[in-house]
């Protein structure tokens, strides 16, 4: 006997009937998206799509980054994108367009957006052309971009700090962890491992018991004698918020609110330790750690560097003018 067919076939009109009828509560949140497929922008998110042959949907072969859209300014976007340029150097995806050209279309899309705060988010993709591994079947690499509202982490993070537990999820190797692409497998892992484990976040231990990083931010440390520490980059991310912060801790040393910026290998024994544990980065800024596999780090609470550098981060975001690139919004 032969089965009625239950998977319809669409033609042409249906499926695009289908692509708006089919788009989910949460895509209010997504703006503005830059396809160099389609060659300009769009802001319905029925049109949001990607093609299944691009090499960075079936092979990760795609690198990405974020910047922060505060007050209708981009924050460090310059930064970002010299990180975006590093990451498609290593994975080996030609430009699809000068950097000036990237730069002035992720700006162009922060302004059809239309928001003031919002995520920006960008990839260089091998592109489409078939679905085999190597590139040289693409047509052409691809520029993407997204401005999103971001989901914001509780409030309770800081205000009563974040709990960590140490990853069992194999970290990268330092070439993969240097770059910045789409393959975040490792990193989603982590996250769902601590949620399992009652916790907010885990943290990578490199096969030497060296502190790493986290899922998608930095670790940074407070010790007794009041020096800020942080792991060598040279096997994680380079943070682009975290180097901010070493620059204002710098500061704080000025000022005689801290007595050293240090950064060197971390083992754990000194990480559980420390006075203070923070997390940095763009989506999370800087927060308190204040429990690490069950036990307290320092007194059990957030610590004064953490708040003081947290402030710092929105100080910076309001009146660094030389971190900041002004989106020039049409008239209203
Ligand atoms: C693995 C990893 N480490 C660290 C960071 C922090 O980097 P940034 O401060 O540029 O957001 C991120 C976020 O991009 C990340 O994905």
């Amino acid at each position: 006997m032969i089965t009625p067919a239950k998977t319809p076939i669409l033609g042409t009109e249906e499926a695009i009937e289908r692509l708006r009828s089919t788009v989910h509560a949460k895509a209010k949140n997504f703006y503005a998206v830059y396809s160099s497929i389609l060659g300009g922008i769009v802001t319905d998110p029925a049109l949001m799509v990607l093609p299944l042959d691009d090499h960075m949907v079936h092979r990760g072969h795609g690198v990405f980054d974020t910047a922060t859209l505060a007050n209708g300014m981009l924050y460090q976007l310059d930064q970002h994108l010299q990180r975006l340029l590093g990451s498609a150097e290593m994975a080996r995806i030609p430009l699809p367009y000068p950097p000036e050209k990237l730069r002035q279309i992720i700006i162009e899309t922060a302004a059809a957006s239309g928001r003031r705060d919002a995520s920006v988010r960008y990839w260089l993709s091998a592109g489409p052309g078939g679905f085999g591994l190597g590139p040289a079947e693409c047509v052409g690499s691809a520029f993407y971009v997204v401005v999103f509202g971001a989901e914001f982490y509780p409030a309770s993070y800081y205000t009563e700090g974040v709990k960590v537990v140490t990853s069992t999820v194999p970290i990268k190797p330092p070439f993969f962890a240097r770059v910045k692409s789409t393959n975040y497998l490792p990193n989603v892992l982590v996250v769902l491992e601590a949620k399992d484990r009652g916790a907010d976040n885990g943290i990578f231990i490199d096969e030497r018991g060296m502190i790493a990083e986290s899922s998608n931010m930095n670790v940074a440390f407070v010790t007794k004698n009041r020096v800020f520490r942080h792991p060598p980059f040279d096997a994680i991310l380079s943070g682009i918020t975290i180097q901010r912060m070493l620059q204002l801790a710098r500061q704080l040393v000025e000022r005689g609110e801290l007595g050293a910026v240090r950064i060197a290998d971390i083992s754990v024994a000194e990480g559980r330790d420390a006075q203070e544990m923070l997390l940095v980065g763009s989506s999370i800024k800087v927060a308190p750690v204040v429990e690490w596999d069950g036990k307290p780090i320092g007194d059990g609470r957030p610590g004064p560097v953490a708040k003081k550098l947290l402030e710092l981060w929105y100080e910076d975001v309001q009146n660094a003018t030389d971190q900041l690139v002004a989106v020039p919004y049409p008239e209203a």
